[in-house]
């Protein structure tokens, strides 16, 4: 065996179960708002979360047993919370399980604030708010689904926004984010440093 191969401690990971819990990794953790067909709200936490590209398309992985994917696809439409670090409680209470006729009873408890163009909710005290009309859902992958959604408005809590004339890693420090340490741990983000990108690199 050779130096490096008995420094390098890689050992085998079993893929004939999912993967995903024999490791760490960081994820954003937000809250997609749908409405039940009965007209009340649906707030439902999410992990596997990206931007869908450079543009104003967002995605995030569900699965059809969810309601928030029958939601989806009956309204067209649905919500993007990104909670504060404070919020970690009751973005984890808005997973509890439904209860029969009457949905999810602890949704009635969150305070939250109307979307502008299309019919939803955001949660109240969120950093991060994004409108989207359902684009496309791609389905197969194993139970799972990816939806996707074009952001049609956004609003932020100013004071977590990017300004010119301001400091990211500031912004950062007196304004933290979550970071969901999948699967079921979180931390709270509030040192960052600057990217080391090569020079003149382009996107
Ligand atoms: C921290 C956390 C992260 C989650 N991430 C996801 C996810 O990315 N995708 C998913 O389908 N379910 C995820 N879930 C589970 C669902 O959000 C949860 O089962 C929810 O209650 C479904 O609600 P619904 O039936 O109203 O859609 C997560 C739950 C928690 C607590």
């Amino acid at each position: 065996m050779n130096e490096s191969s008995t420094v390098r401690n890689v050992v085998e990971i079993d893929t004939t179960v999912p993967v995903w819990d024999q490791f760490f990794t960081v994820a954003p953790l937000v809250l997609i708002g749908t409405m039940d067909e009965d007209g009340s709200l649906d707030l439902a936490p999410k992990h596997m979360v990206t931007p869908m590209g450079w543009q104003n398309y967002f995605g995030f992985v569900c699965t059809p047993r969810h309601a928030t994917c029958s939601n989806i696809d009956r309204t067209g439409v649905f919500t993007v919370s990104y909670p504060k670090p404070s919020q970690v409680l009751i973005t984890s209470l808005a997973a509890s399980p439904r209860q029969g006729e009457a949905g999810k009873p602890v949704i009635d408890y969150f305070k939250t604030f109307p979307a502008r163009e299309i019919e939803g909710q955001f949660i109240e005290d969120g950093y991060l708010f994004f409108e989207c009309r359902h684009y496309k859902t791609i389905g197969g992958f194993g139970e799972n689904c990816l939806i996707t959604g074009e952001i049609v408005a956004a609003y932020g809590d100013d004071s977590f926004l990017r300004h010119p004339e301001g400091d990211d890693s500031e912004t950062i420090h007196h304004r933290p984010l979550i970071a969901y340490l999948a699967p079921g741990r979180f931390a709270e983000i509030d040192r960052s440093n600057a990217f080391p990108f090569p020079e003149s690199m382009k996107k």
